[in-house]
């Protein structure tokens, strides 16, 4: 079944927005454990305004079954992985500056530059993913990258949904079954929530990661985290 990752950046950017330990990012994040989630997905930005690096390595010892680092490839974020060695590194083309990633890597552009890392990574027995957009040629060429999975891009799947979910599903299931016919694993997360889940992963049911973190963390402040991370599960599970 698709596993859980629950991006726990937003109860950290809670937690600064006062300066204190509240909410505590670990306990939250053993608490998500606890209560069903698969795996744990951060994503250090340089400026540390969400997630900082020391939560980071904190939290490796917490999670025992899947932690997901994801971000920028600077030398400073591949040395915080390398020291972490998370169960899966996924590499993001965002911008130091920008609100949240917002588009997937050119994999022709950045093809050596990504083959460099994901060989650096894979030799220290990180599982490595790309953020990627459903383009065939960006697809065809992750491959190349010896990546393991890419992680599909789905924003533009959920603004589409609502009008259309069937136009909004059929670019990632072409991607997703290319992907696989290239040997790649699939991951998918960006604006995933409890309305357009269950038809993502019911169109693509060999999806292995959705990573989630926005929509699931306001989702907990109607039903808390607890039924919250069972009402996530039920839709993957159906
Ligand atoms: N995947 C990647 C690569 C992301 O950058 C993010 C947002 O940080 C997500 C998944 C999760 O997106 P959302 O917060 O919209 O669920």
């Amino acid at each position: 079944m698709t596993k859980l990752s629950v991006n726990i950046n937003k109860i950290a950017t809670l937690r600064n927005a006062r300066g204190g330990n509240l909410p505590d990012v670990l306990k939250a994040a053993g608490d998500i454990l606890n209560f069903g989630a698969d795996g744990i997905t951060v994503h250090p930005r340089p400026d540390e305004r969400h997630i900082r690096y020391d939560d980071v390595i904190n939290l490796k010892p917490l999670i025992k079954t899947e932690f997901n680092i994801e971000g920028y490839p600077t030398k400073r974020f591949l040395e915080l992985v390398l020291k972490v060695k998370p169960h899966q590194v996924t590499l993001v083309p965002d911008p130091p500056e920008a609100l949240t990633s917002n588009a997937g890597w050119d994999t022709v552009k950045y093809k050596t530059f990504l083959q460099e890392i994901i060989a650096q990574m894979k030799e220290e027995g990180i599982r490595t993913s790309i953020f990627v957009d459903t383009n065939p040629e960006n697809i065809i060429n992750a491959s190349d990258t010896n990546t393991d999975r890419v992680e599909l891009y789905t924003e533009p799947y959920a603004r589409m949904f609502s009008d259309d979910p069937q136009k909004a599903i059929e670019p990632y299931v072409e991607a997703a079954n290319l992907a696989r016919k290239q040997g790649l694993q699939i991951n998918a997360g960006h604006d995933l929530n409890l309305d357009n889940l269950e038809f993502f992963s019911k169109h693509i049911p060999f999806l292995a990661e959705v990573s989630i973190g926005h929509a699931l963390i306001c989702d907990a402040l109607y039903y808390g985290l607890e039924e919250t991370i069972a009402l996530y599960k039920d839709k993957l599970a159906k």
